[in-house]
């Protein structure tokens, strides 16, 4: 398994494994640590079935449970456990989810009390340009930021909610799918790194402060978290498995022709309720 990093901040690539066959120990234990080094973790070349991919996904941990999976385009298409990012449409009826557009920054499942830490996404069908996922650095966003505003956020909480399916925030489309508050800093439970927890699509408010200076300073935060200087943008090649850590990720999608079709088979890892990060300024 030979690692390559992809950018100075955040992402590497990882060659020299079938994720199609069972990994030994060792190599999910070293896997295991370049995802907590890297963050984001590309592996290009791969050629798996859905059951295997599920294997795959299942050595991370738990799957959520579906609560509302009826309500779901992928109850007919896939396995329970796996959402199609997809734009495709079979006699009209969608066959996935998120089908369409650029969508903002968010991390999986900030709007439930148990976040997902991580997503794996497996490319099956492209378009000719465009639809390529934005990963940014939360540790990274966090420690940049002033010292004074890691002060005043220090004890501070933000709410998030989600319409189902919706990549603009001032466009929601689908069922309301949750909300929930959790501290702007949060410790990753792994690593015990501090890392900011808002984003554009799904932070409503930061609760202990007035609208207007939650407003005022979640459009900072937002346009902090989204400098180049934090992201890699991974452009897609057919049978790249791409898997991210939502506990210090944020990602996003750009935009790409509707009518071209776009196919990807997703998995989500649940997580445990973030606890607030530690917060170090300078005395
Ligand atoms: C997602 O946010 O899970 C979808 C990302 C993408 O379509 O690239």
């Amino acid at each position: 398994m030979q690692i390559e990093k992809l950018t100075d901040v955040v992402g590497a690539r990882i060659t020299g494994l079938d994720l199609s066959q069972e990994l030994d120990s060792e190599t999910h234990a070293k896997l295991h640590q370049a995802w907590l080094d890297h963050q984001v973790l590309v592996i290009p070349e791969q050629d798996f079935t859905q059951e295997e991919q599920i294997r795959f996904a299942r050595s991370w941990g738990e799957f959520p449970k579906r609560e509302r999976y009826e309500k779901r385009a992928e109850k007919d298409t896939a396995d329970k456990s796996i959402m199609l990012v997809s734009n495709i449409r079979e006699n009209g009826k969608l066959i996935g989810s998120l089908p369409d557009g650029e969508m903002m920054f968010h991390t999986d499942g900030a709007y439930d009390e148990h976040p997902y830490n991580y997503t794996m996404l497996f490319a099956l069908e492209l378009p000719s340009t465009g639809g390529n996922t934005l990963f940014a650095n939360m540790y990274a966003a966090y420690e940049a930021l002033p010292d004074e505003l890691k002060s005043k956020l220090a004890n501070c909480t933000a709410h998030h909610g989600y319409y189902s399916g919706t990549v603009q925030r001032d466009q929601p489309v689908g069922h309301f799918n949750g909300e929930f508050s959790h501290p702007v800093f949060i410790e990753h439970n792994e690593t015990g790194r501090t890392a900011l927890f808002i984003s554009r699509l799904l932070t409503l408010r930061i609760n202990e402060l007035s609208q207007e200076e939650s407003d005022e300073i979640l459009a900072f935060l937002f346009d902090h978290t989204e400098k180049r200087e934090f992201i890699y943008e991974h452009e897609w090649s057919l049978g790249d498995l791409v898997m991210w850590d939502n506990r210090c990720l944020n990602h996003a999608r750009t935009d790409f022709p509707r009518e071209e079709r776009r196919l990807l088979r997703r998995n989500v890892i649940q997580g445990v309720r973030p606890e607030r990060g530690r917060v170090d300024v300078a005395a």
